[in-house]
């Protein structure tokens, strides 16, 4: 079995709270994941030339083009991203756009497979939750599990957070605060969002042991998505 684990967020590593998930959610699976920051990773959006319409294969030259097969390949997914002015963050949101190319002609390549959906916030996680979740449904990608945490906003260590009266710092703890290290929101220290991550992982991994039915999954999805749009012919 092969699992891909993206983590959307453009952050390293230590500040990153997205990845942090990520990783929490694919070392519970069971299976060795191949984990992909997109951080440093230059991807442009989809175009909508339609140059993949023929072949489901995207025109466009950048580093989502050595993804391509890890997702064609993969059996399921995790897909981590970040609240960056209440939606996706945009270098997840580009890497996203790009799936359009194996869409094409009734391609089936993703359909069925099972994913997990991770958001991280300053405050909220819910729009990338939906947006996740939508992108999922779209593509008759069934989830299977979520995780979600706040994370720093860049307010926390930018060096200006205890003066600048415009950002998060000031703004949760008023004036003449000292910030240290302890005070940096981070999803690893919240046991409540790391432990709904694990799980989140191993319900991954246990669906996968189980014999995940592809095709069942692509109807339930399907269906759901026909009633969310409302569409009447194509069942
Ligand atoms: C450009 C930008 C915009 C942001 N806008 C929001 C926002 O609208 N709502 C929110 O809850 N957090 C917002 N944040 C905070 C991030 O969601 C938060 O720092 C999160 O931890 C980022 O994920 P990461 O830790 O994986 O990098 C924003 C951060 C940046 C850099």
């Amino acid at each position: 079995m092969k699992i891909l684990a993206i983590s959307g967020s453009p952050r390293i590593e230590k500040r990153s709270s997205t990845l942090k998930l990520v990783k929490a959610v694919a070392e519970n699976t069971g299976y060795d994941c191949d984990l992909v920051s997109l951080a440093g990773k230059k991807i442009q959006g989809c175009i909508g030339c339609m140059g993949c319409v023929d072949d489901n294969i995207c025109k466009l030259k950048d580093d989502f083009t050595p993804l391509r097969e890890k997702i064609l390949e993969a059996d399921a997914y995790i897909l981590g991203g970040c609240n960056f002015f209440s939606t996706l963050n945009a270098n997840m949101h580009c890497f996203l756009e790009r799936w359009y190319q194996f869409r094409h002609k009734e391609s089936s390549v993703l359909w069925g497979k099972p994913a997990v959906t991770v958001a991280a916030g300053g405050r909220l996680t819910g729009p990338v939750t939906a947006i996740l979740e939508q992108f999922c449904m779209y593509n008759f990608i069934q989830v299977v599990g979520r995780a979600d945490g706040l994370g720093a906003n860049g307010c926390y260590f930018c060096g200006y957070g205890e003066t600048c009266k415009v950002g998060a710092v000031y703004a949760r703890y008023g004036a003449g605060f000292q910030l240290t290290e302890e005070d940096i929101p981070c999803v690893s220290k919240d046991e409540v969002c790391m432990e709904k991550a694990r799980q989140a992982g191993k319900t991954l991994g246990k669906i996968l042991r189980a014999g995940h039915d592809r095709e069942k999954a692509t109807k339930e999805v399907k269906d759901a998505f026909m009633e969310m749009m409302q569409f009447k012919n194509n069942r």
